[in-house]
């Protein structure tokens, strides 16, 4: 694809769907190369929406309103942030040819359910999992969990974030596991996955990148992303994740298997469990994942500029620099239009630095910006990423 200059016939113009603190980052690297940015999502002044030429606000799960827009604007790339897209019109426009899907309609159908992606690399790529099984009722739920053994994950097939998400230890809980995924779930569709839980040493995400070199696709990966998450939402990040190089080598192999299988280009954040040498594959989002933020302070080319040069067929460089961390800074608060205090002194904590989403409305427990480290490891690294994150204090105005 060959670029050109925005606003102008020679324009290249990529449509973000979805455009919250991962896109605004993919925007800003659209925006260097001198490509139209065109941000989409249900609300107003989202922060992709922010760095970019053009945006609209509809209800990207209404398949005639997301055709609609994306007829009028005729984007030469459709980038899907987010998983709640009415996936059926990418489809439609990719087997039409109008626009390339990153990484393509399929796989953004597939990942968007967590039974499509579970199917595909349980039972056709045969790679180790959690033990499953799928309920359409409570009873059917509490005979899964039986069989499977407890303690048990229940979770809507059509959810992201952890929402409406159980942890379920004894059968007693399993009417409200049942009651809560429906709360939770993005669709009404009543499906939940009941999954065994593993007993992992650590989690890793493995940034898994599709792009072309010479004419042909290549695979690469980044270093391992270690993190931990609090109710299914990511707290804190690192890069590098120690891990054996028996354990590193099924990693990538898994990664390298499910990539394959949902094709395309682009960045992948491909979920991993890990104990001693064993590796189980969980999930995988085809596009930068939310604990790849520190990858702005550890790698030559952060997951946004790997994903940018990668969709428009360019060469990349996943080399990793520095050790590093991320930190997530919470709203702590339901209010609009706040400020933060304490930057000054969270950017006096050695070799931090932050991001603030601009988002335009807090909630207690809405990620609202994110502190990055780097330090000698990644203990170091973590703790200075910690800090600076509590010196960050969000305030109502
Ligand atoms: N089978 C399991 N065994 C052990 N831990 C699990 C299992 N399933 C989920 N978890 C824990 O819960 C977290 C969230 O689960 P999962 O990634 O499936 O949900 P999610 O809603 O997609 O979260 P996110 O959108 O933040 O990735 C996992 O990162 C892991 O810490
Ligand atoms: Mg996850």
């Amino acid at each position: 694809m060959r670029l050109g200059t925005p606003l102008s016939d020679s324009a290249v113009r990529v449509m973000l769907l979805g455009a919250g603190e991962l896109g605004k980052e993919v925007a800003i690297e659209l925006q260097r190369l001198g490509v139209e940015v065109i941000a989409v999502d249900r609300y107003p002044n989202a922060p992709a929406m922010q760095v970019a030429h053009r945006s609209h606000v509809i209800p990207m799960t209404d398949p005639h309103v997301l055709a609609g827009v994306i007829a009028a604007e005729m984007p030469h790339i459709i980038v899907p942030e987010i998983e709640a897209i009415a996936t059926e019109v990418l489809a439609e426009i990719e087997a039409a040819g109008h626009a390339v899907v990153i990484p393509t309609a399929r796989a953004t159908q597939l990942t968007m359910n967590r039974e499509g992606i579970r199917r595909l690399a349980a039972e056709e790529l045969d790679l180790p999992t959690s033990p499953y099984a799928f309920a359409s009722s409570a009873d059917d739920l509490a005979e899964a969990a039986e069989q499977i053994g407890l303690p048990v994950f229940v979770k809507p097939v059509m959810s992201s974030s952890g929402k409406g998400q159980s942890f379920v230890e004894s059968l007693d809980q399993v009417a409200d596991a049942w009651a809560y995924a429906q709360s939770g779930g993005r669709v009404e569709t009543a499906t939940v996955i009941i999954e065994g839980r593993i007993d992992f040493d650590f989690e890793i995400t493995l940034l898994t990148v599709r792009s072309m070199r010479d004419g042909a696709v290549r695979t690469d990966f980044c270093a391992p992303i270690g993190h931990r998450q609090v109710k299914g939402d990511y707290v804190e990040s690192w890069q590098p994740q120690a891990m054996s190089p028996a354990a590193l080598a099924s990693a990538q192999d898994i990664a390298g298997k499910v990539t394959d299988s949902l094709g395309g280009l682009g960045v992948f954040g491909v979920e991993l469990f890990v104990k001693g040498d064993q590796v189980w594959f969980s999930e995988v989002s085809p596009r930068p994942h939310d604990t790849g933020l520190v990858t702005l302070a550890t790698q030559t080319m952060s997951e946004f500029a790997l994903h940018v040069r990668a969709i428009l067929g360019l060469p990349v460089d996943v080399s990793q620099r520095e050790t590093g961390a991320s930190a997530v800074i919470y709203g702590g608060m339901d209010a609009v239009g706040i400020a933060f205090d304490g930057v000054a002194e969270a950017l006096s904590v050695p070799t931090a630095d932050l991001r603030l989403f601009g988002k335009p409305e807090s909630y207690e427990r809405r990620r609202m910006g994110v502190a990055t480290a780097r330090g000698a490891t990644t203990d170091q690294a973590r703790e200075r990423a910690r800090l600076a994150a509590s010196k960050v204090r969000p305030v109502a105005v």
